[in-house]
């Protein structure tokens, strides 16, 4: 092992209980790559998710449901070979764990025994109970996903806030208490009223992270791509962007394209 390796202490499930614990926040942002996941991790997040956005983000779906395991686990060990102190979190993507524990199990094992990955997370409460417990047995930590569930997206009907209602929000409650009870390291509360999530954070010992779920959760995680602004027609009002990436790199290859033309490049400096 690489000295660099050694002196990094890496980020675990129980560092993040202890950061709640402490009420340090905790960053994570998806990751689908190793270039991208490096950057990622030498700026200190504390986790990368293998986000089924990239269905999306890099494979240009209108949804997450198209991804397959292979390709999240594609994914998953670019992002692992990339990162020296960051925990890496890996979608279970649509199909490989509903309804069916066993199923549920052997896509979890492969996702860890193929890729590297430290843990997985998968979308729903109540009605993914045992496949999350068949898992857990297994020994591979769980985080769960509550709110606006994107795999669920022709059950929703659209991607707008979710538990606004009384009874959405009181069966949310209900099953984030479950997801403690029966094991789960964390959870992600995708774009619910901000007082619920901070109802939610309040009611459960293990880590919450937000994305569209106001400040009062453990941690907040964003889709990279949404917050460096590569991808360029997207714009919740939960979302910060840090850059325009879109504009910049768009810029930088037009006057690539320039100087090709141009005969500029290459110059005599950049040939041998
Ligand atoms: O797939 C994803 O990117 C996610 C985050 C939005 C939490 O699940």
């Amino acid at each position: 092992m690489s000295t660099a390796k050694k002196d990094v202490k890496r980020v675990t499930v129980h560092t993040l209980h202890a950061m709640k614990q402490n009420k340090e926040k905790i960053s994570m942002l998806t990751a689908y790559d190793y270039s991208m996941a490096r950057i990622l991790d030498a700026a200190g997040t504390d986790v990368l998710l293998v986000g089924d956005s990239a269905s999306n983000v890099m494979a240009g779906h209108e949804t997450t449901l198209p991804i397959t395991l292979d390709q999240m686990i594609y994914h998953a060990s670019s992002v692992i070979r990339a990162v020296k102190r960051s925990l890496v979190i890996v979608d279970l993507p649509f199909g490989t764990y509903q309804g069916d524990s066993k199923k549920a199990l052997n896509s979890a094992i492969r996702i860890m025994k193929e890729s590297g990955a430290h843990a997985v997370k998968l979308e729903g409460g109540s009605e993914v109970s045992d496949s999350i417990k068949r898992i857990l047995k297994a020994g591979v930590p769980v985080m769960g996903h509550l709110g606006l569930m994107p795999q669920s997206i022709y059950k929703f009907g659209t991607y707008t806030v979710r538990a606004k209602e009384e009874a959405e929000a009181a069966k949310l409650l209900e099953d984030a208490k479950m997801l403690q009870d029966i094991g789960c390291f964390g959870m992600v509360l995708e774009k619910i009223p901000a007082k619920l999530a901070k109802q939610v954070s309040l009611s459960v010992d293990i880590p919450t992270i937000g994305i569209g779920a106001g400040p009062d959760t453990d941690g907040q995680v964003l889709v990279t791509h949404d917050l460096l602004g590569i991808t360029k027609d997207f714009h919740p009002r939960f979302l910060r962007r840090y850059l325009e990436l879109f504009d910049s790199i768009k810029g930088a290859v037009e006057h690539y394209i320039e100087d090709v033309k141009s005969n500029d490049f290459p110059n005599e400096k950049e040939q041998y």
